[in-house]
């Protein structure tokens, strides 16, 4: 299968940048994973586990987590900051470099989590399917599968204005010293196939106050409420919860995600 995250986070730089941008790093969901995570009692998949935002304050919160992930730039630096956690916490992960769409780990978890939309880098069907089944292979009977997805606002995804940059923030200092400023914008539509071509814009800007543009550029697909729903029972899956934020509050018209959990359906079911 092609591989669609090489432009995101196949670069040093990008996963770097990652761990340094500053409305990840106050992203309110860890609390909400860890929680599903020591309600499982372990142990956990997380797929797309990244750089480890969530994967180690799930480990350090004594529950035994295999993170998943396709680019070595973000696994590496899950690496090193997995190096320098106390022996006890190290001894709670395992890392697997492979791709959610076509992996076997070989067991099975008690959870199944999939934080921060990495579910929305599959573009298709077909490799949505591909990764419902593996994750079905991999979760145990009463085994829970949990995930979100941001809740298309339909204003959003049609207005002409989210051709242009838009920006998200500015005057942010890292750790070199330079200033990011960062905007957004559609680089295309594709309405028929449910997925925008997304450009997150750095501005990066240095002491001299030269300042280098580096656009992160991917595909981003789109999924409504429904349709995930009947995707889950096409794959074996029964909807438990649907929540529309990290507060656990319930789906509604303005909830800003579409936070699935779901649980192996049993066969015929
Ligand atoms: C937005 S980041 C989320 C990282 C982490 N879960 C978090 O919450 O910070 C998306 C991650 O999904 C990974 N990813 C995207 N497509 C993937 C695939 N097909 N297989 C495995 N990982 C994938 C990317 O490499 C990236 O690390």
């Amino acid at each position: 299968m092609e591989s669609r995250v090489s432009g995101i986070y196949m670069n040093e730089l990008f996963a770097w940048l990652y761990d340094n941008t500053p409305m990840y790093v106050s992203r309110e969901d860890v609390g909400f994973f860890v929680d599903e995570a020591v309600a499982s009692g372990g142990p956990v998949l997380e797929l797309g586990c990244g750089t480890g935002r969530v994967l180690l304050p799930v480990a350090r919160a004594n529950i035994e987590v295999t993170g998943l992930d396709c680019a070595e730039p973000m696994v590496a630096r899950l690496e090193e900051k997995l190096a320098r956690e106390p022996e006890e916490v190290q001894g709670r992960v395992r890392i697997a470099r492979a791709d959610m769409r076509d992996f076997d780990l070989g067991r099975q978890f008690r959870l199944v989590m999939i934080p921060f939309r990495p579910f929305q880098h599959l573009i298709t069907v077909d490799e949505q399917m591909a990764c419902l089944g593996c994750i079905r292979r991999h979760l145990s009977p009463n085994g829970r599968l949990v995930f979100d997805c941001f809740h298309p606002d339909l204003r959003k995804l049609t207005d002409p204005a989210g051709f242009e940059e838009a920006e998200e923030f500015s005057g942010h200092k890292l750790p070199d010293g330079r200033l990011l400023r960062r905007t957004h914008r559609f680089a295309a539509r594709h309405v028929a196939e449910q997925y925008n071509d997304v450009e997150i814009i750095h501005h990066l800007t240095d002491a001299e106050g030269r300042t280098e543009r580096v656009v992160q550029a991917f595909p981003f697909r789109y999924c409504f409420r429904y349709e995930v729903e009947h995707l889950l029972a096409r794959c074996g899956f029964r909807l438990v919860e649907l929540f529309g934020n990290f507060d656990r509050s319930p789906f509604a018209d303005e909830s800003p995600q579409m936070i699935f959990i779901a649980e192996r359906a049993a066969a015929g079911e």
